[in-house]
């Protein structure tokens, strides 16, 4: 499958938005996952009941996030676990918890841009740039607080539980990544622990509580969070691959912040350990260096290139997907089903 078919679908908007909310930023997501649309759309609404007509201080904030949009993986995970376990879930529960989780996300990205300092995401100014760190610190602490009570709306004692765990395992990983900060060595087995808890917990929570909305058995639950867990991990290998190979007017995020921040993720872990002295020493030199040129970016990325680097990882995601394949065997043949076998293919093939 080609990548450019994953085009953001203009379809996906709810007519009752407000005028602002355009098709450019309702819901945009996959295009095979035109199936999930009409759910996404009721998540976009109860997202903009939530935030979007909050005449309080962070108005202009949650408006601009609203705004900003995003891939709505997420939610799109909780309808497609829902409906793969039971195809006519009532939507208003997909809405609630949707948006509860995608409030989880957004908070945790605007926590995420002033720790790691970023001016761009989703394409657009990020909150801490337009309205400093203090307020993009509160008004994520404001999104979270919005989300739980999302989730008291839908009542089910075992979803805000497991999202409470969610947001907690997130919590740590991000605590044990900013830690392993400008260290070039950091173990193999480290760099997948804070993949797990800061992105596969989160994806494997969502079908988990997908599956939970939808009624069903605990070996369902377990199976969809199997899946979960293994589409998160890919997705995040993904997305440390598309920090030196992503196109930044695609990504909507800037090129080799990795890098310059001195993560460590595997692409340049790889080089570490493959290149030659000389290759090594420059990998080093530009570890850590916030303010290095575009060139210099390029200049690492080819020598990453140069030894597979970027293949390799890919396939250190693919292999992840092998195992959500299996995990997916026990359901029954469904269009969920079908979107979420397509999803395991986008996972590595995407480009934003
Ligand atoms: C960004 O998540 C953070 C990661 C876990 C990689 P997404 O790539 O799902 O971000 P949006 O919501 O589409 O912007
Ligand atoms: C984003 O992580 C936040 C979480 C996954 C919890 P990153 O810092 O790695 O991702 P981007 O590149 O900013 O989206
Ligand atoms: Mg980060
Ligand atoms: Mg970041």
């Amino acid at each position: 499958m080609s990548t450019t078919s994953f085009l953001i679908n203009p379809a996906t908007t709810a007519q009752s938005l407000p005028p602002d909310i355009t098709p450019a930023v309702a819901a945009p997501m996959i295009a095979f996952l035109e199936f999930v649309s009409p759910d996404l759309e009721a998540v976009e609404e109860r997202m903009d009941s939530d935030l979007g007509d909050d005449l309080r201080t962070v108005y202009d904030v949650t408006r601009h996030l609203l705004l900003a949009g995003g891939k709505r993986l997420r939610p799109a995970m909780v309808a497609l676990a829902a409906r793969a376990v039971l195809p006519d879930t009532p939507r208003e529960r997909i809405a609630l918890v949707g948006a509860g989780v995608e409030f989880v996300h957004m908070a945790t990205l605007v926590h995420d841009d002033v720790v790691d300092n970023t001016a761009t995401r989703r394409g657009k100014p990020t909150a801490n740039s337009v309205f400093g760190n203090g307020v993009a610190v509160l008004s994520g602490d404001y999104i979270l607080a919005r989300a739980m009570r999302l989730l008291t709306l839908d009542g089910d004692i075992r979803i805000i539980r497991t999202v409470s765990d969610i947001t907690i395992e997130m919590s740590e990983g991000q605590v044990m990544e900013i830690r392993a900060t400008g260290n070039p060595n950091l173990p193999r087995h480290d760099y997948l622990e804070i993949l797990r808890k800061k992105t596969a917990v989160f994806v494997e929570g969502c079908c988990r509580v997908g599956a939970m909305v939808a009624g069903g058995t605990d070996e369902v639950q377990e199976a969809l969070a199997r899946y979960g867990y293994a589409i998160g991990m890919a997705f995040q290998l993904a997305d440390d691959l598309l920090d030196y190979t992503g196109d930044p007017a695609i990504t909507g995020k800037p090129r080799g912040s990795d890098l310059k921040d001195g993560r460590a993720t595997l692409p340049l872990s790889l080089g570490l350990e493959a290149g030659s002295g000389k290759e090594r020493a420059q990998l080093l030199a530009a570890f850590g260096v916030p303010d290095l040129a575009d060139s210099e970016v390029l200049a690492i990325c080819e020598i990453l290139e140069r030894y597979d680097c970027f293949e390799r990882t890919r396939a250190v995601a693919c292999s992840y997907l092998n195992e959500s394949d299996t995990a997916l065997s026990i359901l029954p043949p469904t269009p969920a089903k079908n979107c979420f076998e397509q999803l395991t293919e986008f996972v590595v093939q995407r480009d934003r």
